[in-house]
């Protein structure tokens, strides 16, 4: 029988009693189950570290273990195990892409300015290394998915060599049309990341259909993996030009092997992963979607009534939604951080708020234990703060 959602399996996270947790995407949250997992391959791993680095972890013909949890996470996302490498975050794994494309002056890297700070901040470290320039793509909020790919395809030159896509993006939550954008890349000849890095276990993906160049996500947030489970896909052309960011003593086997072992680390989370696999399997992939998708649809409606309107149309949302706060003046990054902070001191909500264009975005996760109660609880606070006339 499919497990009721909500408070009912709040008790199988170790989540504070208080919190109204509505921010799953920002860290994840790990299940117990999961972590008891974690914590069994810790202690095997350190009642015979040798043995267990040595047949486990460190590449070889063979396949070890943890060549069997890349082929575990293939088979959920459709794509093979061989085309998979372990990366402790998306940013690792992004960086690993970054540096395997060969760039010089001239050359344009792509992105929006949807896309994570952090990659950002890659995108302009590479560039500054190589001589390449980034070209940010601005999209306005609110947007649509026909909006979205005509700005992209529209900003596209022979000199765009490599393009960042969000599948869905960390400040207004949207998830992008990447199959549609994909093709137009290709046609470029741009190079293209998938940043999934909010993707695995919030969307169904078929990675094998989509035809990225290479396409990187997390475990540890909406697959329920222990922290540090991120994976990179490279497709077959590219995989033989996909170095690691940290050169160690496996780099000759290529990728993606070089990818597994790059120096001493604990190698648990990603080793936890068939564990988490199960986890979300037995609450039921379908259910725990429409669930979530529901979840974000009454908060779309309860945050209109407070005057604040979607960064997109709610079929653009899946387990987050974002929606623009109604301001008396333009925001300020610091705008964020008091929200942020004002709501889990007095109310005890977590989000995640973020400033775009002068605009005070409020991203909404819905987890299986949140329910609309919680959602009731961020409405509260938000009219005690004084929206919607703020
Ligand atoms: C779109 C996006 N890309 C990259 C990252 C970086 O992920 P990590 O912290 O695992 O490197 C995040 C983190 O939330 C993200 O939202």
């Amino acid at each position: 029988m499919a497990p009721s959602f909500g408070r009912a399996i709040r008790s199988l996270w170790g989540l504070k009693e208080d919190a109204t947790f509505l921010n799953h995407g920002s860290f994840g949250a790990c299940p117990f189950e999961v972590l008891a997992a974690q914590e069994r391959l810790r202690r095997e791993m350190e009642s015979q570290p040798d043995l267990f680095f040595r047949e486990r972890i460190i590449p070889r013909e063979k396949d070890t273990e943890l060549r069997a949890v890349a082929a575990a996470l293939g088979a959920f996302v459709h794509a093979k195990g061989d085309n998979i490498a372990v990366t402790e975050s998306a940013s690792a794994g992004t960086q690993a892409v970054l540096r395997s494309v060969k760039l010089k002056p001239g050359d344009r890297i792509l992105v929006t300015h949807h896309g994570y700070n952090a990659v950002r901040l890659m995108v302009e470290a590479r560039c500054a290394e190589t001589g390449a320039t980034p070209l940010v793509v601005h999209i306005p909020v609110p947007t649509t998915a026909a909006e979205v790919v005509t700005r992209i395809t529209a900003a596209l030159t022979p000199d765009v060599k490599l393009a960042i896509i969000d599948h869905i993006t960390s400040p207004t939550a949207l998830v992008l049309p990447v199959e549609r954008i994909i093709p137009a890349l290709r046609k470029n000849g741009t190079r293209v990341l998938i940043d999934g890095a909010h993707s695995i276990g919030q969307i169904p993906l078929d990675i094998t259909a989509l035809q990225p160049d290479w396409y990187v996500t997390n475990a540890h947030k909406w697959l329920f993996a222990p922290k540090g489970s991120a994976f990179l896909y490279a497709a077959p052309d590219v995989a033989p030009l996909t170095q690691p960011h940290i050169v160690s003593h496996f780099v000759e086997m290529g990728f993606p092997k070089s990818f597994d072992y790059m120096g001493t680390r604990d190698n648990t989370a990603w080793l936890a992963i068939p564990a988490a696999i199960k986890f979300f399997q037995g609450l039921g992939p379908d259910a725990v979607w429409a669930y979530q998708r529901t979840l974000i649809a009454a908060c779309r409606d309860a945050m209109r009534g407070l005057g604040a309107e979607s960064t997109g149309p709610v079929e653009m949302f899946a387990a987050m939604g974002c929606f623009m706060l109604p301001q008396r003046r333009a925001a300020e990054v610091d705008d964020r951080f008091i929200l942020m902070r004002d709501l889990w001191d007095h109310d005890r909500i977590q989000t995640a708020a973020n400033v775009l264009d002068g605009k005070l975005l409020l991203r909404i996760s819905a987890q299986v234990y949140n329910d609309a109660n919680d959602i009731k609880r961020l409405v509260t606070a938000l009219d005690r703060l004084g929206w919607p006339g703020r």
